[in-house]
């Protein structure tokens, strides 16, 4: 058993993997400041896993409380997922992305440094890779970004590796995401986009719930088989066990190693409103618009690494993925307001 620290504990990701770690037998704090979340997912995470985590509401970037977190808990380690997200408002708000995401990070590694606690598991995600060249890609693939999110995530791996290089005792996991979808199976937690979801996953869900009339797909002269972008989704609960193997590595392993996570399989816009449809009964209408700037055709992973180093591989279908989504955005079609 293990006491971890969870930063952006009562986020999409991190609130599975509260439940993940939480049913493992590990104790959680979570650390967050609520800026994309609720309090309420929280809850709902001790009901599913029927165990109790401390929630602590603050910033990552507030020295202090950290310092005072870390005396008073003897953390095992951190997983570290508290970070500004949306791609777009990356390239709009730079400034608010590295103070938040690298700055955030930084203040993280110096209050784990102080307090002799090594061991991190880090949120990366596939947009490092930018546009491959081939498929699939591995972990050996160029950086390349593309936008200040991306950038965000490329820098703190830098500052990953260094550290590593500099203080052999650290032991740090980057997981680089595919894309995460669904929910898990009790409806209880979920995806709860506050504003109009850039992500196709949880428009289609908003599509079905008619909350928004159709979905636009993003081009359908992408060099694909049907034309429409191709991606690897993979569901949220597995995404979750991931990390929880991630740790377990961590914990035998020194050294920086950054790890994909997805199920490597391409599927493509199309594919994926289809097996919305077959899992739920819902119908998704759609139309074909422009292709969205920035997009790139097609993007998967070879997970072998995960699976070589982690004993991890994705268990659970696209459809089963969709079937969970639905039931969340159904049982909360607010998300976690009233
Ligand atoms: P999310 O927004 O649901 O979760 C992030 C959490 O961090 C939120 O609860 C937010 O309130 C909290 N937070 C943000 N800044 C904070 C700060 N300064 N201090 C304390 N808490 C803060 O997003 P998510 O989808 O769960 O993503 C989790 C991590 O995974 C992020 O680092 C994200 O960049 C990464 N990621 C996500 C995806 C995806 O498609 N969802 C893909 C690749 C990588
Ligand atoms: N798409 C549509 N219509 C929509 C939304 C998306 O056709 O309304 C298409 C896109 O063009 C793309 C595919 O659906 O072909 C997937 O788009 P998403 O926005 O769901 O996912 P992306 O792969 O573009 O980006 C996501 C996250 C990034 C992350 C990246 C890799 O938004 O933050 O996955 O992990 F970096």
């Amino acid at each position: 058993m293990a006491t971890l620290l969870v930063t952006g504990g009562a986020g999409y990701i991190g609130s599975h993997t509260a439940v993940a770690l939480l049913q493992a037998g590990h104790e959680v704090v979570s650390l967050d400041n609520y800026a994309n979340s609720s309090p309420r997912a929280l809850e709902r995470v001790q009901r599913i896993a029927a165990r109790p985590l401390t929630a602590v509401e603050g910033d990552v970037r507030d020295a202090a409380l950290l310092a005072r977190l870390f005396s008073q808990h003897a953390f095992d380690g951190v997983v570290h997922f508290a970070a500004l997200k949306a791609v777009g408002e990356s390239v709009a708000r730079p400034l608010a992305y590295y103070e938040n995401n690298v700055g955030g990070t930084l203040s993280l590694l110096h209050a784990m440094q102080a307090a002799g606690v090594r061991r991190l598991v880090f949120s990366s995600s596939a947009t490092v890779y930018g546009a491959p060249d081939a498929l699939p890609i591995t972990e050996q693939a160029p950086i390349r970004v593309t936008n200040p999110y991306g950038a965000t995530k490329a820098m703190v791996e830098q500052v990953l590796r260094d550290l590593c290089a500099a203080e052999p005792e650290w032991s740090v996991v980057s997981l680089r995401y595919f894309n995460p979808i669904g929910a898990h199976p009790s409806g209880e937690i979920g995806e709860d986009p506050h504003d109009i979801p850039n992500n196709l996953f949880p428009f289609i869900c908003q599509v079905a719930a008619g909350r928004r009339e159709r979905l636009s797909v993003w081009g359908n002269d992408w060099p694909t088989a049907d034309g429409t972008g191709v991606r690897d989704y993979l569901h949220v609960v597995d995404l979750a066990a991931g990390h929880l193997r991630a740790f377990e590595y961590a914990r035998r392993h020194t050294g920086f190693e950054a790890i994909n996570l997805g199920t490597g399989r391409g599927v493509s816009v199309l594919q994926l409103v289809h097996a919305f449809e077959a899992a739920t009964g819902q119908r998704i209408p759609y139309r074909f618009a422009a292709r969205r700037p920035g997009d790139i055709a097609a993007c998967w992973a070879d997970p072998s690494a995960a699976e070589r180093l982690l004993g991890w591989r994705a268990q659970l279908s696209i459809e089963q993925a969709c079937a969970d989504g639905w039931r969340w955005q159904r049982q909360n079609p607010n998300g976690y307001r009233d």
